[in-house]
Parts: structure tokens; sequence; C-alpha cells
């Protein structure tokens, strides 16, 4: 798992040891990869391997059941708890940011997220445009930018829902590998030619990824000017971390960035101000024509906020109140997949064989009945496809957006192939853009309304409840995907080596990693959880109970207490 997150054709900067986002470290150095190699080749299964922000603690004694790895990556004590203090802890090499997947070793490259990005698009088509629950994106048109680790999905997934899009991408090495895998369809730098093609394949009815080699301000600057209409609107720039070169700035080649981030930081904070200022009203001039525009977890808003715009806050004074566009979370992803439980489980064939692969997707699409609800038609449309989209880069891996039952069904199923030996042994995992491994208000928790989205317990209780339930490898970070001090998150891995003492693993760890996320959107009383835990209630009763909560008739609330104040009674 290591050294797939670093391989060549997998890592974004493979020397520097990141995997992806700009800044997502597996390790700080290599002689920490050097340590854990060896630490890992010769531990035993009575042993556990403590690794610290990349640093390998040590080997301890434990049993049979414990992880055999517990990671944790920046975690700072509160009051130090921001960027320049991160920084600070990683020059002096204590602090390790991994992001999500890349310090947890559980990254399969960007089809991890083309299958998010398949499903927020499709769904924000339900939601947003009308679609229907059996249609596609076709004829639709969706904008966005970047072709990086993650970003780079967006190109493929528009293209699986059958859409046009077009994704800016200031960095040309960037567009030629996506190219080359086939990830983007057609590229040009003249913004009249790509929006010729985009025009013609919307007229024929025909999916397409174009990309613009170019700065994504200035193909909205084209789009307004033209009036084009675009249906949905994105952004996928590194905005977690704007100033240390994860935003292009307009008005700037791709090199005079990397230039002045060495010579000048002060002038390119300036440029990147004021870039993201005209970034903002040129979204704002687009949604007031009619188009969707969601942040796509790469914390845009906030950025844009700390570029001075307050006006993009919800209360015009502070961000604690969220912003004005939504997040696709907040709107789609959230209700429509994270509420229920779906999200991004995964499974590598460690025998890294083509084969493999083919039989667990087969056995995978067995385990999904497409008429229970439109997320699993999806799903099964999107397994049944897999490998013809040709998704892989890297070990033979897979990602699937089951819920909990159905990541119980289908690793006990994988599971019982690994024991009769139809396929090889299998590491199961997850992103952690997650229903219950990350606590992140601007992102995966950013629908949940009744004020514990400032809180971490959830994803804290989701990495020890991991750990105590024998998964092999669990993960507690600070900060993916959004910047240090804007989350917690965690992930796992779970050897599928056969053994029958894994299935019990599976149905209560893999079960607890799902439902302790749905208990407590539950709680916050997000109304599709709430149904999910009565059902989940019902189906395990005798063994799990998940607290309910009371829905108060607001009326009747408001009345009483309205009530109450005026006569001065309370009851
Ligand atoms: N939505 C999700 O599920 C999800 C998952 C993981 C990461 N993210 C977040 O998404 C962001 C992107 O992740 P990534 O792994 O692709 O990062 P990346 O740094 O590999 O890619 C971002 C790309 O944006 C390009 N770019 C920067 N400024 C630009 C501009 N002004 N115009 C055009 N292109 C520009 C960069 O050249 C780069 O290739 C990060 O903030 C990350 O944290 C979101």
């Amino acid at each position: 798992m290591i050294d797939n997150n670093l391989d060549f054709d997998v890592a974004l900067y493979p020397y520097e040891l990141v995997t992806y986002g700009e800044t997502g470290t597996v390790f700080q150095n290599w002689m920490q990869y050097r340590l854990i190699k060896q630490y890992l080749e010769k531990m035993t299964d009575r042993q556990t391997l403590v690794v610290e922000s990349g640093h390998p603690l040590g080997l301890f004694r434990s049993h049979e059941w414990s992880p055999r790895v517990i990671i944790t990556n920046a975690l700072m004590v509160g009051m130090f708890d921001n960027p320049e203090d991160c920084e600070i802890a990683e020059e002096m090499g204590v602090a390790n940011y991994g992001q999500m997947t890349a310090g947890g070793w559980m990254y399969i490259g960007p089809q991890g997220i083309v299958h998010g990005t398949y499903n927020t698009l499709l769904n924000a088509g339900r939601l947003k445009l009308g679609t229907g629950s059996n249609e596609d994106l076709r004829g639709r048109l969706f904008v966005s930018s970047g072709l990086g680790g993650m970003s780079g999905a967006q190109g493929k997934a528009i293209e699986i829902a059958g859409g046009v899009g077009v994704i800016a991408e200031v960095d040309p090495s960037r567009i030629r590998t996506r190219h080359e895998q086939g990830w983007v369809g057609r590229v040009s730098q003249n913004l009249d030619e790509v929006f010729d093609i985009a025009k013609s394949f919307i007229k024929k009815i025909h999916p397409v990824s174009i990309a613009y080699i170019g700065n994504v301000v200035d193909l909205l600057e084209y789009i307004v000017k033209k009036g084009i209409n675009v249906d949905l609107l994105s952004d996928q720039t590194s905005c977690h971390a704007p100033y240390d070169g994860g935003y292009c700035p307009q008005g700037i080649s791709f090199e005079e960035r990397t230039r002045l981030l060495e010579t000048d930081r002060g002038r390119f904070k300036t440029l990147v101000d004021r870039s993201l200022k005209r970034h903002f009203e040129l979204i704002k001039a687009l949604v007031g024509r009619g188009t969707y525009f969601f942040d796509y977890g790469n914390s845009f808003m906030k950025a844009v906020y700390d570029a001075g715009v307050t006006e993009i806050s919800k209360n015009g004074i502070d961000e604690k109140d969220g912003f004005i566009f939504p997040s696709y979370v907040e709107d789609i992803m959230g209700p429509m997949l994270f509420d229920y439980g779906y999200g991004p489980f995964r499974w590598v064939c460690l025998s890294g064989m083509t084969e493999d692969l083919r039989k667990t997707d087969k056995a995978a699409m067995e385990c999904i009945d497409p008429e229970r609800r439109v997320q699993d038609r999806d799903n099964y449309v999107w397994i049944r496809e897999a490998e013809s989209n040709r998704l892989v880069v890297g070990t033979k891996a897979r990602i699937l957006y089951q819920d909990a039952a159905g990541r119980v069904k289908t690793a006990l199923k994988f599971n019982d192939m690994v024991r009769n030996r139809a396929v090889g042994p299998i590491m199961l995992g997850r992103d952690h853009h997650d229903t219950g491994g990350t606590d992140s208000p601007f992102r995966e928790t950013s629908n949940i309304k009744d004020g514990s989205n400032v809180m971490a317990d959830m994803a804290t209780q989701c990495f020890a409840g991991n750990a105590a339930r024998g998964m092999t490898m669990v993960s507690l970070h600070n900060g993916g995907g959004v910047g240090i001090g804007k989350a917690i998150n965690g992930g796992f891995g779970l050897l599928l080596d056969g053994r029958e003492e894994t299935d019990e693993i599976i149905k209560t760890a893999s079960m607890w990693d799902v439902m302790g996320g749905v208990a407590r959107r539950a709680w916050a009383r997000n109304e599709n959880s709430i149904r999910t835990c009565a059902e989940y209630n019902i189906e395990n009763r005798g063994t799990d109970h998940i607290t309910i909560p009371f829905l108060a008739d607001e009326d009747l609330v408001k009345k009483t207490v309205a009530g109450a104040l005026k006569t001065g009674k309370t009851q």
C-alpha cells in the first residue's frame, strides 16, 4: 500500500513523497520510509507498529486482533492548531501533513474520486437541473478547474455521466498525463476552439471532456463575456493551500507562479487574493444567470473569504455560519449519500492481477440490488462499466460508494473468495471522504446543522472503534482535504486473508465504521439518517441500538415559548 501511494504512475511528486493534493505526504522523509519498511518486514502478528507523523515510534507488544499499524498525522494541540504553527512543526521534523489517504496509505489514484464526482454530478443534475432518476447528464455543460491528483477525475466523471465538461488547468504536464491516460478527451489552449467543440458535442448529445490549457479565471471571463450557458460549475484547484502554490493567480504563467513562490511570497499572496476576488465575481455573475455552483471540497470559499471577501460568508461577518454558495456535501453528497451511509468503500487486489479485479467487480455487482434505491442503481451501473472505463492506475483497485450493509455483504463475499482461493488476498479500505470518518465543517460535515459540526468527536470515535474492533491498520489526521485546523479525519485498512476471524471483524468493524457516522447524522436530525437508523435498529434488535432523536413540532415549541414569555409562566 505504501509503494502504491508512491508509484510513479500514481503519486504527484514521488521523490518528495507527495501522493496528491499538492502537499499530501506519505512520510516526512525517505529515512522514515526505509525504517517503516524494515519494521513491517520483521514484525509479528503480536506487535503493533506506531507511526507518529511519519516517524516510526517503534514496535509494541499487542495481540492478534490488534491493528498491525496505527498512524497519526499532524495532530496538533489546540492552541497551535493552525497552518503557520504546523509549518514550523514540519520544519522541525515533527509534523507530517498526510492529507487523507496519502498519510493513511490508502490512495488508489484519481479513480477514488471519479466515482464520487460521478455521483455528485449525477445527483446535482437530479436535485438542481431536474434530470430524472433514470437519466444522466446528456447535453449538459459542466465547467471546472484542476487536472491534478484528485481533480484529474473530473473529465472522466463527466464523460461517464454522459455530459460535456470543460476543465481549466495551468500546468501542461498534468494535462499531458490525463490526456495520455484517456481521462480527458480533447485539449486546447484556444477558448474559441474549446467552446466550438463543447457546443458541437452538446448539440449531438455526446459526452466529451475538454482540457483548457490556461487559468480558470480567464476561462470564466470568456464564458461570462460570450454569454455561454453553464449548467454546473465548480472548482478543484488546491485552495486548501492557496498561498503555497495550490492556486495559480490570473495574469501569470505556471512557470512565473513557481518562480514567485521561491522569490517573492508576499507578491504571490497579493496576486492570489486579487485573482480569487475576480474568480468570485465571475461565479456570482454566472449564478445570477442560473448556473448551479458548488464548492467541491477544496476550501475554495474559505480561500475567497480569507482573501478578504466577507460577502461570501452567510452572515456577512465571519465564516461560522458557512458560505453563500453550497458545498457539494451540504447540498448533494450529504443528504443523498453520507446520510444513508453511502461512501467511498474500496478494495485493492494485492496479487496485482487483473483477473482478480475482474472477479471482484463481478462479485460486488452481484451484491447490489439495483431496484432498492436510486443510489444502488448508480452503483450497479458504475461497477458494471468500471472495467471498460479503464480507471485503474497503479495497483489493481476499485472504488464503490456502498452503504454499511452493502460494504459488509461485499466484504464477506470477498473474504469467502479469498478463503476458497478464487482470488489472492485483498486489502479493504476507504477514502476519508465518508459518512463517519471525518469531521470537516466545510466539507464532509457541512450538512450537519445542530452545532456539532465544530466538534471532532465522531472522527476520533470512528478511529478508536475501528482499532478496538480489529482493523488491520487505522489512521487519524489533521486537515485532510481542507487544510490544518479545519478537519480531523481518519481511515482504515482491513486485510481480507480468508480467515473466519476476519468475517467477525468485517461484521463488527465495517458496520461500526459507517453506522457510527450515520448515527451521529441522525442525532443531528438529518432526515435520511434518522430513517436509516430506525431501520437499522429493527434489523439489529438484540445486538445494536442507535439513539434516535425525538423530533419536536417546531410550531408547537415556538407557540409554547411565545405564550410562556407573554404570560411570564413556565411549566
Ligand atoms: N472533493 C473531493 O472529494 C476532494 C478529494 C480530495 C481532495 N480534494 C481537494 O481538491 C483540491 C485538488 O486536489 P488535487 O489532488 O487535484 O490537487 P492538485 O494540486 O494535484 O491539483 C490541482 C490542480 O489545479 C491546478 N490549478 C491551480 N490553480 C489553477 C488555476 N487558477 N486555473 C487552472 N488550474 C489551476 C494546478 O496546476 C493543479 O494541477 C485540493 O484542495 C484537495 O484537498 C477534494
